[in-house]
């Protein structure tokens, strides 16, 4: 038996690119995966691809800063299996539009942006915490981005929190056994990426780049599946950066 056999994972933003192939992963291992989207349909039909291969998943729409829906959904989530083992914060506004200037942007945005990336992943860690506890290797790991290392942006500073609130959530529930890591993915060839971002801000991120090729969905399933695993029970409070060495440094 895997260490993911009969546990449960929630993964926002389950619907397509890291979350979707998130859920692919630890399905295919032996969890039950629970996809949160705000795009109903795209949660629906990731779920329902995954079943098709005899994989246990279920899809609830719901937004991640609406903190009545975020409690339901926990509570739909831990009735499966009595509890939730892993929450992955992937849900976030970013690409071309949310990478603009600020002045550009405008306030409206802006609220929204930080309410979807910053708020939204206090709001499910919260709704989730209860359904966590006393579980052995509950985790939970947040999707921040290279972006925050960089400051350049408001989505960078968006990104920046998500970080910092990594370090907050892990030593508030560290005394109760739970881990709480980010990841920091670089430039990765998502659908969305691919779709939207302008191929000269692709060649400026590959010239900042050590490794002179392209981040893969699969980079960062790697990395989650480390930092969720045993194999990283005595890590929590961490950001790893996944960027094909882009802006290295201390
Ligand atoms: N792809 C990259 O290169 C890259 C790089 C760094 C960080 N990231 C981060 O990784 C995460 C996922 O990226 P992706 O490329 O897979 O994104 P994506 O845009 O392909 O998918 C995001 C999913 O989240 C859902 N979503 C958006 N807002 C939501 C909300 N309020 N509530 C619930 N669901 C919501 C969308 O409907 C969508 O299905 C994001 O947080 C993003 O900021 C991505």
């Amino acid at each position: 038996m895997g260490e993911w056999q009969g546990r449960t994972a929630v993964i926002t933003g389950g619907g397509r690119g890291f979350g979707k192939a998130f859920a692919e992963a630890l399905c295919a291992r032996g969890a039950h995966a629970v996809l949160v989207d705000l795009d109903g349909q795209a949660g629906e039909q990731a779920a329902a691809e995954l079943a098709l291969r005899q994989l246990s998943a279920q899809a609830l729409q719901g937004d991640v800063a609406d903190e009545a829906r975020m409690a339901e959904v926990m509570e739909l989530a831990a009735a499966r299996n009595g509890g939730i083992d892993l929450l992955i914060n992937n849900a976030g506004l970013h690409s071309d539009e949310y990478g603009q200037p600020t002045r550009i942007l405008g306030l409206a945005k802006i609220r929204r942006l930080f309410d979807v990336n910053v708020m939204g992943t206090v709001t499910c860690t919260l709704a989730a915490i209860p359904h966590m506890q006393g579980r052995a290797g509950a985790n939970v790991v947040n999707i921040a981005s290279m972006a925050a290392h960089l400051c350049g942006s408001a989505y960078g500073v968006s990104k920046l929190a998500v970080s910092g609130l990594t370090i907050t959530f892990a030593s508030e529930l560290g005394g109760e056994g739970i881990r709480v890591n980010a990841i920091s993915p670089g430039m990765i060839m998502t659908e969305t990426i691919k779709a939207e971002l302008p191929p000269a801000t692709m060649d400026f991120v590959r010239r900042g780049q050590a490794l002179k090729t392209d981040g893969a969905e699969t980079d960062i399933v790697a990395a989650m599946l480390y930092r969720s695993g045993n194999g990283a029970r005595f890590v929590t409070g961490e950001t790893l950066r996944v960027t094909g060495g882009m802006g290295a440094g201390i």
